[in-house]
């Protein structure tokens, strides 16, 4: 699938899956590459309203301004997380605070190549002068007795106008199955991520989206599933 290819599918579906072997061609980017980014998911800081929850999930968050005229990615200054309204449930109008990206992870050129692409993908969805892109790497564990919620608020929209979900990897873990649904609940798209450079897109505008719970394969170690979600949404 080449990248007109996807944003053909995301604007007449609404939503599309990109399998590795796709991702790497249009990123140029070998396959072992995703075992050396994945190493930023090592440097991860824990999400204490998630914990309220009961699940155990790190995360670092970066906000980019991206400008279509010039193709410009500019990273912001750190700031809290306010989900928009008409989005996510549990989380509203509410700040959360989470831990900024890395220097050597916002500055990484495989992220530089994703948000690229990325941001040509959401200029195909909708003409705006300016994109707010943010970028947060999560890793959700589970033990036996502690179930990993990758989205404990059930299906959501993030209120933007493209959601994505990149699998960086995933360890020991079962579950975890990714659903993509229309506004009136109808299934659209349903897959269990796993071989790193697997992306799933969707327009948040007229879906919703939801993962499973991931548990252990073998209950003496820890299960774990590491992604990165980025979002672009009309700035300002
Ligand atoms: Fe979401």
């Amino acid at each position: 699938m080449t990248p007109e290819h996807v944003a053909q599918q995301l604007t007449q579906v609404g939503t599309t899956l990109m399998q590795p072997a796709e991702l790497n061609a249009c990123l140029a980017v070998q396959a072992c590459e995703w075992t050396r980014f994945a190493g930023h998911w090592e440097e991860l800081a824990p999400d204490p309203y998630a914990a309220e929850l009961g699940t155990r999930r790190l995360r670092r968050y970066g906000h980019f301004l991206f400008s279509p005229a010039d193709g410009d990615f500019t990273l912001m200054a750190h700031s809290s997380f306010v989900q928009p309204e008409d989005s996510n449930p549990l989380y509203v109008e509410k700040d959360r605070y989470f831990e900024p990206l890395t220097d050597a992870f916002a500055k990484d050129p495989l992220l530089q190549r994703i948000l690229k692409l990325l941001g040509r993908l959401a200029t195909a969805l909708d003409d705006a002068p300016e994109w707010s892109a943010k970028v947060t790497p999560f890793r959700v564990l589970a033990s036996t007795d502690d179930k990993g919620q990758p989205t404990p608020e059930g299906l959501h929209r993030d209120g933007v106008t493209l959601v994505t979900s990149l699998m960086i990897g995933r360890r020991n873990a079962l579950g975890g199955e990714s659903t993509v649904v229309d506004m009136a609940g109808r299934c659209m798209l349903a897959t269990t991520l796993h071989e790193p450079g697997t992306l799933l897109l969707g327009d948040d505008r007229r879906t919703l989206h939801g993962v499973s719970p991931i548990r252990p394969r073998d209950p003496a170690r820890p299960a774990r599933r590491d992604v990165l979600v980025i979002t672009f949404a009309q700035s300002g």
